[in-house]
């Protein structure tokens, strides 16, 4: 079975995603594609994120892609519910900020920093609803600006951003942070450098495992491949 997983990102973000894919997976193919072009999708209206998206998705699917992935926190909270109701025939998984690693870890107080869209979206709600118990506390911080910083590898507005959201809880006794973004998870060193001895969490090895079991589940694995990405950047 040597047709490819394709996975989609607004950027560089999911290549995150990807390396922890690769890791259980190497002997898979993979198209990458980087919308670069429209990031940040996270300051974007949800129409406009599942117009960009689903575009995308088509793309991956006249690729004959054997599975989707929404390496993007964004476009999963927001595309994800239909994606699967317009394309019943498609397998995708997506990624969703890591609120029940957090809550399941028994963590006290966990700071979750995501898109504006990630984070005022009705999934967030649900994961925070669904997860969180009574003595436990969540935080979450919207932050505009630091995707599209990552994607522009500035380090300066990067570390600026990092600085006021600590200003923000600096009263808070915060002991994780939920990586709700998947461009985060490529800035963890600064991050740690900002919040030291703070676990950071977010949800890539769960992605990876999840895309192993659909293929498995589908009988789609491939013996063959050798972890080679085509990569597509708009
Ligand atoms: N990497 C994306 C995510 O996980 C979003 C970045 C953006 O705003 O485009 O949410």
């Amino acid at each position: 079975m040597n047709q490819k997983i394709g996975i989609l990102d607004s950027g560089i973000g999911g290549t995150s995603t990807l390396e922890e894919i690769k890791k259980l997976l190497p002997k898979e193919n993979y198209i990458y594609y980087a919308d670069s072009k429209n990031n940040p999708y996270g300051e974007k209206t949800p129409q406009e994120i599942y117009k960009i998206v689903k575009n995308i998705v088509e793309f991956l699917i006249d690729k004959n892609c054997k599975i989707i992935v929404l390496a993007c926190n964004t476009a999963t909270t927001r595309c994800m519910k239909k994606l699967k109701e317009e394309y019943p025939n498609t397998l995708f998984v997506g990624t969703v900020p890591a609120i029940k690693v957090a809550c399941d870890h028994n963590s006290k107080h966990t700071l979750v920093l995501a898109t504006p869209s990630t984070i005022d979206s009705e999934r967030t709600s649900e994961l925070i609803r669904d997860n969180k118990r009574n003595n436990q506390e969540i935080t979450l911080i919207s932050c505009p600006t630091l995707a599209n910083a990552i994607e522009r590898h500035s380090l300066k507005e990067i570390e600026d951003i990092l600085l006021d959201i600590k200003e923000q809880v600096k009263e808070k006794e915060i002991d994780s942070i939920v990586l709700g973004c998947t461009h985060y998870s490529l800035i963890k060193e600064e991050i740690s450098k900002i919040f030291p001895n703070i676990k950071l969490l977010d949800g890539n090895y769960g992605v990876a495992k999840e895309v192993k079991h659909q293929l498995e589940l589908h009988n789609l694995l491939n013996e063959e491949g050798n972890a080679l990405v085509e990569y597509i950047k708009s």
